[in-house]
């Protein structure tokens, strides 16, 4: 049985979300492995519009099981907030279909102030985080003094684990000018939010061996997108975990090798919210119209996302450095109705050619696209659900994408909505 782990391929907000709700249909368990509540999934459904942050998008659908892996920095009031939100939005969410590791890293007050405080000082050098305290969690996961999510289960050891977090967090806010945090506070606060959270608390490495065991199909769904990877991304303009998809095994809990078929979603064109390089970025009337049409505004914060034309180069060496087997094309729609469409193929760098995105951030910074021009479709594509129904051109557009990032494209997405999906080969089998 084939498991599938989902992954951006660019900047982030590819349309993740969107695919996974579609594939969730076929999957058992739907699991999260990396990054928190920085993460904005848009599932549309008929009528109906869900935003996700920390739940994985099968909850949405009654009798699949939904897993916080323990690679996830989770904010135990962020995640009480969302299970509400979508209470409200007519979704059963019980211990009979979430669990949250037990291994999991907690985002506490302290970290989303610290996000928030070094954003603040940072002036022009600002990465623009979502200001959710990622950054500063995962730091203190790695540095061996974060508080996990089972330490909610023994109150009585809590009391040493605070005082050794706060020995490191008091001494940086001093430094800040900031008010100390208080021991008995925050014990006060993390007991208080336990109730609400241990209910889900589980082995996210059991449940997962037993679901493989029991022939279960898998999806592993990644939050961010490999160009945000702490590793192979636009350092230091990433987020703080890894977003590649070999994270999908250590951030739940699974061997390397079960994690199966690797499917990257990209847009037809590229989007970047925060800070940091973007080579085929458009400050022009051209930018402006993707915006608009593909209604780029942040999930998250609201931020307006910047637009570019689609970057073969990037998206060639994400899918090499990811393992991807196959892309799923999103937001085609999009580019409807424009008279010319550029890929980028490569990059000019001191009058020499590049074909991969240099390390530097300065290289980074100062490379120039070239691009190949294509002749746009006026037709409509928007909610096509047949390969049969694309435009010829919209069809060439795609067989050069394919050949340029040197991977197939398996899917392609032509509405925000649920079934305005076009399956070419399914994951799955
Ligand atoms: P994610 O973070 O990767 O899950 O993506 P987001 O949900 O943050 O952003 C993608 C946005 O594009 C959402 O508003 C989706 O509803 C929307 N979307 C997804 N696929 C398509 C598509 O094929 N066409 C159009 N027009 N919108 C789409
Ligand atoms: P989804 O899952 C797009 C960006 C932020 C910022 C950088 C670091 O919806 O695709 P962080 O708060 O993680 O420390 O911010 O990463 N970023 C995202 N951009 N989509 C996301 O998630 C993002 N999550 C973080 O804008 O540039
Ligand atoms: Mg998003």
């Amino acid at each position: 049985m084939t498991n599938v782990v989902v992954v951006g391929a660019q900047w982030g907000d590819e349309g993740k979300g969107k695919i996974v709700d579609w594939l969730s249909e076929r999957a058992d368990v739907v699991v999260r492995f990396q990054g928190g509540h920085n993460a904005g999934h848009t599932l549309v459904i008929g009528d109906k519009t869900y935003k996700l942050s920390l739940l994985p998008s099968g909850v949405v659908r009654p009798d699949k099981l939904s897993v916080i892996g323990n690679g996830v920095v989770v904010d135990p009031w962020a995640l009480v907030a969302e299970i509400e939100r979508l209470r409200k939005q007519g979704v059963a969410i019980s211990r009979d279909n979430l669990r949250l590791a037990e291994n999991a890293t907690l985002i506490l007050p302290l970290h989303r102030e610290l996000d928030q405080l070094r954003e603040d000082a940072a002036g022009t050098e600002k990465i623009g985080t979502t200001g959710r305290g990622i950054g500063p969690a995962y730091e203190d996961k790695v540095g061996r003094r974060a508080i996990r999510v089972q330490d909610l289960a023994s109150p009585q050891t809590l009391g040493p684990k605070i005082d050794r977090i706060l020995t490191h967090h008091n001494a940086l806010r001093r430094g800040l000018g900031q008010p100390e945090i208080s021991r008995d506070k925050l014990i006060a606060e993390l007991t208080a939010i336990a109730g609400e959270v241990l209910p889900y608390m589980d082995v996210s490495w059991e449940l997962l061996d037993a679901a493989r065991k029991d022939g279960k199909r898998i999806l592993f769904e990644g939050a961010q997108g490999a160009l945000l990877d702490v590793d192979h991304g636009t350092y230091p303009f990433v987020t703080s975990s890894n977003t590649v998809a070999a994270q999908a095994s250590t951030g739940s809990g699974i061997g390397a090798r079960l994690t199966g078929y690797v499917l990257g979603i990209a847009k037809a064109y590229t989007t970047r919210v925060g800070a940091g390089p973007f080579p085929t970025e458009l400050s022009d009337a051209i930018g402006e119209k993707i915006g608009e049409r593909g209604r780029e505004f942040g999930t998250v914060t609201g931020r307006k996302r910047r637009c570019g034309w689609f970057d073969s180069v990037l998206v060639r060496q994400v899918a090499k450095v990811s393992g991807v087997d196959g892309i799923a094309l999103t937001k085609l729609d999009v580019l409807d109705g424009f008279e010319t469409i550029r890929i980028c193929v490569g990059y000019t760098l001191d009058g020499e050619r590049l074909s991969r995105l240099p390390a530097s951030t300065s290289a980074q910074a100062n490379i120039m696209p070239i691009y190949e021009d294509f002749e746009g479709w006026s037709q409509s594509t928007q909610g096509a659900r047949r390969w049969a129904d694309l435009p010829a051109q919209a069809v060439k557009y795609v067989r050069r994408v394919e050949e340029l990032i040197e991977c197939p494209v398996t899917l392609l997405s032509t509405s925000p909505e649920r079934e305005d999906t076009i399956l070419m080969k399914d994951p799955f089998v």
